[in-house]
């Protein structure tokens, strides 16, 4: 399995203080030596999180691929198309949004993905489209000419931390799935059962699968099982996980600091 290290958010905390610190290109280098197979990073619309610098510096050092998401807006396009990723993801974004929250609707923007795709081949950048679950979904993306597909995990993750976390008892538990146990459990392994029927299909039409969106330390396990996905994008648990195992690092090394032998 590949493993693409969304580092996005390194980026969300440094733009919270507009200052290089902590450094996006520090944490590719860290990636990059811990074993990271690609380097994920969304150039976002209204530039929350990744700038255009970022992109251009992230491409320039990486030792390994640099997969890039971005929407279908043209400027954006046209944007991408310069600076010639390893790969392009086609994601859906919305201003509002916390994070990508569904698939790109291909179904319904079919004639605006294609565009997108064309104008990424035009410049010779191989196309993944970021989707929901669905055989449809897997169709379409084949005859719009991408390459790849990623299966959004949002809902699996979701579900999953409903049944198996302490979400549902916190200030951000997720309203629609305030279900019973039961109802959780079917719909659950229906969301996993959705992701292995996707990847089958997508990779019967010759489309190489990845997953990604919510996954972490305690769910990722369910992914592994579906031989078809053979990339998993994942950042937000990464990076959470980063500030506990170097928390204590990172205190200490403060208190050495601010420690005065006299
Ligand atoms: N893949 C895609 C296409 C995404 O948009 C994101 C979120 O930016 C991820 C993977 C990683 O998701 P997470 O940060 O929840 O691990």
């Amino acid at each position: 399995m590949k493993l693409g290290v969304n580092i996005d958010h390194v980026a969300v905390l440094r733009e919270a203080r507009q200052v290089n610190d902590p450094d996006i290109l520090q944490a590719l280098y860290v990636a990059c030596e811990s074993g990271a197979n690609q380097i994920t990073i969304h150039l976002r619309e209204d530039r929350r999180h990744i700038q255009d610098i970022d992109v251009k510096s992230i491409i320039a050092f990486s030792k390994v691929p640099v997969n890039l998401e971005c929407s279908i807006n043209r400027d954006i396009l046209d944007i991408v198309s310069a600076i010639q990723p390893h790969r392009a993801t086609l994601v859906p974004e919305k201003r509002e949004e916390v994070t990508t929250e569904g698939g790109l609707d291909v179904i319904n923007h079919a004639d605006a993905t294609l565009y997108a795709i064309e104008q990424l081949h035009d410049a010779l950048i191989p196309v993944s489209l970021f989707v929901d679950p669905t055989i449809e979904a897997m169709e379409k993306s084949k005859e719009l000419g991408a390459e790849m597909v990623e299966l959004h995990t949002g809902l699996f993750s979701n579900l999953f931390a409903m049944l198996n976390s302490s979400l549902p008892h916190s200030n951000y538990t997720i309203k629609e799935l305030q279900l019973p146990r039961y109802e959780l459990s079917d719909r659950l392994e229906q969301a996993v059962q959705d992701i292995k029927n996707s990847a089958i299909h997508a990779n019967k039409l010759g489309l190489e699968v990845a997953a990604g969106h919510g996954l972490n330390y305690h769910n990722v396990h369910e992914m592994m099982k579906i031989e078809e996905i053979v990339e998993l994008n994942i950042g937000q648990s990464i990076i959470a996980r980063s500030v506990f195992s170097g928390l204590s690092d990172a205190v200490k090394e403060m208190k050495r600091l601010t420690t005065r032998n006299d």
